[in-house]
């Protein structure tokens, strides 16, 4: 059996992420005692920092990023004193020998190992950590992404982990897979008799994943800019979230059939390339204009120099199997869009023949909508007559069966995605980490998209900030007859 770790190490420690989600997240395990007294947590980044100062800035990131139901004032000063620090400059294979020292030398201890630094450090990182013996078999290591930015520089980043560690010891991180609504996604399907057996192309005509956001570029210029929303969204967050819709039942919730069956759908995809990704695509760049009543500047204009990456981008994609023969799955996603909201709608087709026909009613096909965020909840749209005595027909109205999340468990806090993942990453679960075959098939089929654009010259088309992207975007599917859940 894998045990929980004993020890934590949290390279890029002082960074932005740990300030904002690692550390909070990592302070909520420790105030619910989810993580056993003795496991200590070993900060290491560039800085000179020592365990003193690393705890003060530690309280600060806690008092400014904690929410105010996640606070528990008499649980800092212990959370405090598991933290510590060591300086440490990954490209100095010398330096981890201070850190060896900090972990008194006994690689047996299981050690759970997060890099949260640029993976261009990945290498030598991994590279110091065998150095220091901290890659046996009682060691794991989770990576955030972005790993690679395409298939083969993510082939080198895995390579170079695998030449340290096995797969059972590699951890990748998508922070979507830790959500709650994400894995209420399996809840919903296979913890349910009567959604599987409509989950077809049978009574299923097309889905739609939409993740907006209003945000624009966040002060991330360098890295968004050489990224896109393409890569940053939809390789990772949109097709896992495609693959949990679309998956066969796994035959349990463990690592292994669950990424065996999400992997069979994203090898089933269909290629998207030069001939088809002007027509089955959509690239946008946002320009001036107004997000929920504040101006805002164009991503031109926020970067101060031209650039053809595209903040938004929608896809028509299809999964070529039995199950979804036909079926299209619309995704989108995009920046400085008009509101915040992550959902993946499911529309049934039409009732195969309807008895209200000459009676005045018109029938609209069931939806499925799950709402991620910004609330958690899922409705059911569904016909139902409306109160009242007609005598020239029968009146048919949409009426939500709403089940909101938020409110049936009202007094569960919100939690932060990386709180799940930090404590199967310490207790050694990988079930909601990317298997390397995942995250390749993942890559396959972004990379041939973007040769396509390449090839085809599709360039970003401008839409105004505030608004759901290019019109062409909106012809994506209306050629269809179908029309966005906005
Ligand atoms: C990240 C992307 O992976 O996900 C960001 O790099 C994006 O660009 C973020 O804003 C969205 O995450 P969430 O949890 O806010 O939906």
């Amino acid at each position: 059996a894998v045990l929980p770790a004993q020890r934590l190490l949290l390279f890029g420690a002082t960074g932005d992420l740990s300030q904002r989600m690692l550390l909070p997240s990592l302070f909520s395990l420790h105030a619910e005692k989810l993580i056993g007294p003795d496991l200590r947590i070993i900060g290491t980044a560039r800085s000179e920092l020592n365990d003193e100062t690393f705890r003060a800035a530690a309280a600060e990131a806690l008092d400014k990023f904690l929410s105010p139901e996640a606070r528990v004032p008499d649980a800092i000063p212990s959370f405090l004193d598991r933290l510590h620090y060591v300086p440490l400059d990954a490209s100095k294979p010398e330096s981890f020998s201070a850190l060896n020292a900090m972990m008194g030398g006994d690689p047996n201890q299981h050690t759970a190992i997060y890099l949260s630094t640029a993976p261009s450090l990945f290498g030598s990182t991994i590279a110091g950590l065998q150095s220091a013996g901290l890659d046996g078999p009682n060691c794991r290591i989770g990576l955030e992404k972005p790993l690679g930015h395409d298939l083969a520089s993510s082939a080198v980043i895995n390579d170079a982990v695998a030449a340290a560690y096995a797969e059972g010891q590699t951890f990748r991180i998508d922070h979507y897979l830790g959500k709650e609504t994400v894995q209420n996604l399996l809840a919903l399907r296979f913890g349910n008799r009567m959604f599987e057996p409509l989950w077809n192309a049978e009574n299923i005509e097309h889905v739609q994943i939409t993740v907006s956001e209003t945000v624009g570029l966040e002060g991330r210029v360098s890295y968004y800019d050489g990224v896109g929303a393409l890569r940053d969204m939809v390789q990772n967050h949109m097709l896992q979230l495609l693959a949990l819709v679309a998956m066969e039942p796994p035959a349990r919730f463990g690592p292994r059939s669950v990424r065996d069956e999400k992997v069979k759908v994203l090898r089933s995809l269909r290629r998207i390339d030069r001939a088809t990704a002007a027509h089955e695509t959509v690239r946008g760049q946002y320009t001036d204009g107004a997000v929920g009543g504040k101006a805002v500047p164009g991503y031109i204009d926020e970067l101060k120099q031209p650039s053809n990456t595209e903040t938004f981008v929608a896809v028509k994609a299809h999964v070529d199997n039995w199950r979804w023969h036909g079926v299209p799955f619309y995704l989108r996603t995009g920046k400085r869009l008009p509101n915040r909201h992550s959902e993946i709608v499911i529309q049934f087709r039409e009732v195969p023949h309807s008895i209200f026909a000459g009676r005045g009613a018109v029938l609209q096909s069931n939806r499925l909508i799950i709402r991620l965020q910004p609330e958690e909840n899922i409705r059911l749209m569904t016909m139902a007559k409306e109160p009242g005595l007609d005598r020239d027909g029968i009146r048919l109205r949409e009426v939500p069966l709403d089940l909101s999340l938020t409110t049936a468990f009202a007094g569960f806090r919100r939690r932060i995605a990386y709180e799940r993942l930090l404590l199967d990453l310490i207790e050694g679960d990988p079930t909601l980490f990317v298997r390397r075959d995942e995250v390749e098939a993942q890559w396959e089929w972004i990379d041939a998209i973007r040769d396509g654009w390449e090839a085809a010259n599709v360039t970003p088309r401008p839409y105004s900030a505030g608004t759901w992207g290019p019109s062409a975007a909106i012809a994506l599917t209306e050629r269809d007859g179908v029309h966005w859940n906005d």
